[in-house]
């Protein structure tokens, strides 16, 4: 049997002020799943992506990547694993939404043709045809978001992990990163998602994990997971019906 993509066990993380941000995470990921991480602000869901892709160290714990720690499995990683930051802003390098999206494929040593058809079907299944040429830095908010999926979408990574995929974007840029995630499904890649907006994802999922406070709290079928939150978790149930104005409250 394959190794799960990621094995996490026993990790922790604190930083220097002394704040715990994570602790006693034991989590496997196999290929293939599409998991949902929940959590309110602050909840661990940014320092855990950024521990598990190398990006962040942990205080204490280990990840393996199909078997092999993380240490050594890096290289592996960069390819087979793409992310879309929470920080759209901090994602972009290149001048133009073009440049910025080829960037991943020409790392990849691509032929140019191959680079660019992979650019342009990136594009525009990001909804970004028509801004190709246009400086990155110029994008608004929710286009900036929309061209790291793009990024991502043209290197063709094996597995997909969206921390906050949905800040920003307008309905339209909502359905289409939805979208977005059916095709990678169907493709068969991974997608992981971390966000505390599961009423715009939980349906694409098979998985829902809850963090709070640094520790899984739940993790489990989505149903089932459900079922069981606590208000403490400051992950609210998506399963609400809106009839009227007055349903619409979130208070
Ligand atoms: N570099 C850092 N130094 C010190 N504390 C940090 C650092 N990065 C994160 N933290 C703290 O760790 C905790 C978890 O942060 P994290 O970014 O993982 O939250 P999150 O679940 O992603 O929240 P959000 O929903 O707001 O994105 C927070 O309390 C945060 O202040
Ligand atoms: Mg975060």
């Amino acid at each position: 049997m394959d190794k799960p993509l990621f094995s996490i066990r026993g990790l922790s993380k604190i930083f220097p002020s002394g704040h715990k941000a994570l602790s006693g995470i034991d989590l496997e990921i196999e290929a293939g799943s599409h998991l949902v991480i929940a959590g309110a602000n602050g909840s661990g869901k940014t320092v855990l992506m950024k521990i598990i892709t190398g990006l962040m160290d942990a205080s204490s714990g280990e990840v393996l990547f199909k078997g092999r720690p993380l240490a050594l499995a890096m290289g592996s990683l960069r390819v087979a694993v793409g992310l879309v930051f929470q920080d759209a802003d901090a994602q972009i390098i290149g001048e133009t939404v073009e440049e910025d999206t080829a960037l991943g494929p020409k790392n990849l040593k691509l032929s140019k043709d191959a680079v660019n058809e992979r650019v342009s079907a990136a594009i525009r299944a990001a909804g970004l045809e028509g801004k190709a040429g246009f400086p990155a830095r110029s994008l608004s908010g929710g286009e900036k978001r929309r061209l790291a999926v793009a990024g991502i979408l043209a290197m063709g990574c094996q597995t997909i992990i969206m921390d906050e995929p949905f800040a920003n974007l307008d309905w339209p840029g909502v359905r289409s990163v939805l979208q977005i995630i059916m095709e990678l499904k169907r493709d068969g890649k991974t997608v992981i998602i971390l966000t505390h907006e599961l009423e715009k994802v939980l349906a694409l999922a098979d998985r829902l994990v809850v963090i709070c406070g640094g520790q899984i709290v739940r993790d489990g079928e989505p149903e089932t997971v459900l079922d069981s939150l606590k208000p403490e978790y400051g992950v609210r149930d998506p399963r609400c019906s809106y009839r009227t104005v007055r349903d619409c409250s979130w208070l």
